[in-house]
């Protein structure tokens, strides 16, 4: 079911994003916001501050501490929201539908975005928020003893920058190779193509030598435009009548990177494996690599 993003809003009011703002603000600086700085941001009076956090808190939005100062830090969902917002004012998506996906270091929703000037279909999409840092993010009561830490960690940070570094190698890799296209990133949110087709783990393939031989002669496109996928698997591989697509890219890794060559092999050795399993096709881990690192063309007629 499609939840109008409006709808959501509706629970929230300017202030309340002027206050989600005013933390992630100030999370740059601090670890816990202190609730002045929230004061002199928002330019709320202290009642209605102190009521609005204690609301937010309550949708998961805010987390808050009285210890050692009143402070704030915002929640997952907050955070969602803010980008959230920003990806509707950019009308890069008018509507968030139901949660496809929840991945150790993401959640995947269907989103829908409007036509382009317009006119035409919706169109539907997949919206990723990155969830990087999750883990530190439960320790955080304990780096609490931290407080004067300059460096602190801030699990946001970590998401952004995990988007970032997803949202840039699809950047680099579209349309050479086959990955769905990037529609738009804001903080630790990606808007992209739906994949075409199913994960490879969910289907039994007719023609499995054909997609095995697409799937290493696309290793190789990205091999030879400098990177490695490294978390390559039949979880993150799309098949269809069209061919494949590779998602989920956040941990790729550049070929000059010194375990470049462990990270390649292990990729393609989960894919052998994969079809060794379930189609029985056996092929040398030793000799795909080596081919794949000599001319990515020769895969074209293994
Ligand atoms: N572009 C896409 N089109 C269709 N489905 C997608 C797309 N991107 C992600 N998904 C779905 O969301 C799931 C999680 O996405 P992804 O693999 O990118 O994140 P992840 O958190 O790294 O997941 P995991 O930890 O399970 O590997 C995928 O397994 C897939 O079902
Ligand atoms: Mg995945």
């Amino acid at each position: 079911m499609i939840d109008d993003v409006v709808k959501l809003f509706r629970e929230l009011d300017s202030k309340d994003l002027r206050i989600l703002t005013g933390i992630e603000i100030g999370m740059k600086h601090f670890e816990w916001v202190p609730v002045e700085e929230l004061l002199k941001y928002t330019r709320l009076p202290y009642s209605s501050l102190e009521y609005k956090l204690r609301l937010l808190i309550k949708k998961n939005m805010v987390i808050g501490t009285n210890q050692p100062y009143e402070g704030y830090q915002i929640y997952f969902d907050g955070y969602d929201t803010l980008a959230l917002n920003t990806l509707v004012k950019r009308g890069t998506i008018s509507a968030i539908g139901d949660e496809i996906g929840v991945g150790k270091e993401s959640v995947v929703h269907e989103a829908v975005k409007e036509p382009e000037l317009g006119l035409g279909e919706l169109q539907g999409v997949i919206l990723k928020f990155h969830r990087e840092g999750r883990t530190s993010f439960k320790n955080v009561k304990r780096l609490r003893s931290h407080l004067q830490d300059k460096e602190h960690f801030s699990w946001i940070y970590a998401a952004r920058l995990a988007a970032k570094r997803e949202a840039e190698i699809i950047r680099k890799l579209y349309p050479d190779v086959s990955v769905p296209r990037l529609l738009d990133n804001n903080r630790h949110a990606l808007v992209m193509d739906v994949a075409k087709g199913t994960l490879l783990y969910r289907t039994k393939l007719e023609e499995p030598e054909r997609f095995l031989d697409e799937i290493l002669r696309q290793v190789g496109l990205v091999y030879w435009k400098g990177y490695i996928h490294s978390d390559l698997s039949e979880y993150n591989i799309f098949v269809s009548e069209e061919g494949v697509q590779f998602i989920d890219w956040p941990q790729f890794v550049e070929t000059a990177h010194p375990h470049a060559d462990e990270l390649l092999e292990r990729d393609v050795s989960n894919v052998l494996k994969h079809f060794r399993r379930k189609y029985k096709i056996d092929r040398n881990l030793k000799d795909v690599v080596s081919r794949i690192k000599k001319d990515p063309g020769s895969l074209h007629h293994s």
